[in-house]
């Protein structure tokens, strides 16, 4: 049976992850008997359906649309909808599996959070990149996808191109996770590894960081540090005790002056955006902090990400790995779906 699949969201994240299902389709029939083929593709413009799924040639030809104009493509056999809601009576219940991969929103979650609902009452699993919902309305989306009987998976909303949630989730199943604590946001990251060996100020930092493709023409996001607070959000949940992500508490890096980095510096030490979560104190935090000039959180560069798990019986572990980027984190949304689709072909 061909598992059908629908992305919403056909920017960064929806268009590699197309690419990634072409180059993967046949190691994955190979390897796991697994037929996905795209039967959806949704942007702010519309969504379009082609209930056969959409040829090869048609998806590259799709990939090389501009943004925003799914609405206007003309590919025979297709029906055009409105919204991504409005198709979903198109598509199959049990064998479809809904990507939501649009814009994390942190006020509402939206429209994520309609799609992930509206997806899970039609009996379609879900992949999701997007920390909004989850960050905002952890306990209720897990709890609406169970009731609804429907697999959903998110391994691509903390620390995109690493398997940590599943790290998370199941490797230390039966046991305690006391801490978790790292680096979960490259901007911030790169801002204060340039600040420290290149000595220059935080205003100064953050430009490189815009040229370099770090951070966003508008960088509030990261340097607010509501991004490493949706993850650490997300984290919490998965460890039971969510905690949303306007109860983290977030401390700008705005505040954080070049005075203070290279005072850290001279005393052997570097500053750090160091997200934590607490399971004892129940207490999770986005900051700057010292950490040890030598160790090995203060050794994290680029776009990688770098987190500590410690656990009960006085054990630590360190999972280091990309933060993200559209291809790796396009791979591990497709590991999602392949789980999903094992599951549902009965593999
Ligand atoms: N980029 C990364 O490295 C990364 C890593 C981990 C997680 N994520 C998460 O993945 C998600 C996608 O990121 P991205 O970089 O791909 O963002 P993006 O380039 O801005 O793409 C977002 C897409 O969502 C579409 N969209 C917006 N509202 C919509 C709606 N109501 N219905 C259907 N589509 C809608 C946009 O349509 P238009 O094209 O018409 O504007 C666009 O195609 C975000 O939640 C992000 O936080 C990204």
């Amino acid at each position: 049976m061909p598992i059908d699949i629908c992305v919403i969201g056909f920017g960064n994240i929806g268009r590699e992850f197309v690419k990634q299902i072409l180059n993967y389709n046949e190691f994955l029939r190979e390897k796991h008997g697994l037929n996905l083929k795209i039967v959806g593709l949704a942007d702010s413009s519309g969504t379009i359906v082609k209930k056969n799924g959409f040829s090869k040639n048609e998806l590259l030809k799709l990939l090389t649309i501009p943004r925003g104009s799914l609405a206007k493509v003309n590919i025979s056999g297709i029906k055009k909808f409105a919204n991504a809601v409005e198709a979903f009576d198109s598509l199959e219940p049990e064998k479809t599996i809904v990507i939501e991969v649009t814009p994390s929103n942190y006020v509402n979650g939206e429209p994520a959070k309609t799609h992930l609902l509206e997806a899970f009452k039609k009996g379609f699993h879900a992949v999701t990149a997007n920390k909004g919902p989850l960050a905002l309305y952890f306990n209720e989306i897990i709890g609406e996808a169970r009731r609804d009987n429907v697999e959903f998976r998110f391994k691509a909303t903390v620390m995109a191109g690493t398997p940590l949630i599943d790290y998370l989730s199941y490797g230390y199943f039966g046991r305690n996770i006391e801490k978790v604590y790292g680096i979960i946001n490259a901007t911030t990251n790169y801002i204060l590894n340039k600040m420290y060996e290149k000595e220059v100020s935080f205003e100064e930092a953050l430009r490189k960081a815009q040229v370099e493709g770090y951070a966003e023409p508008d960088p509030s996001l990261d340097i607010d540090g509501w991004d490493p607070a949706a993850k650490i959000s997300i984290i919490s949940g998965i460890l039971g005790n969510h905690i949303p992500v306007h109860n983290v508490v977030r401390v700008s890096l705005r505040e954080t002056a070049l005075d203070e980095v290279l005072k850290a510096k001279r005393e052997g030490y570097m500053i750090k955006y160091i997200a934590s979560y607490d399971s004892l104190t129940g207490e999770a935090r986005v900051e700057p902090k010292r950490v040890k000039a030598d160790s090995y959180i203060a050794k994290v560069r680029g776009s990688r990400n770098l987190v500590v798990v410690e656990s009960d019986g006085g054990l630590k572990t360190v999972v280091e790995g990309p933060g993200g980027g559209p291809k790796p984190t396009s791979l591990t949304i497709l590991s999602d779906v392949a789980l999903i689709a094992a599951k549902v072909m009965g593999k």
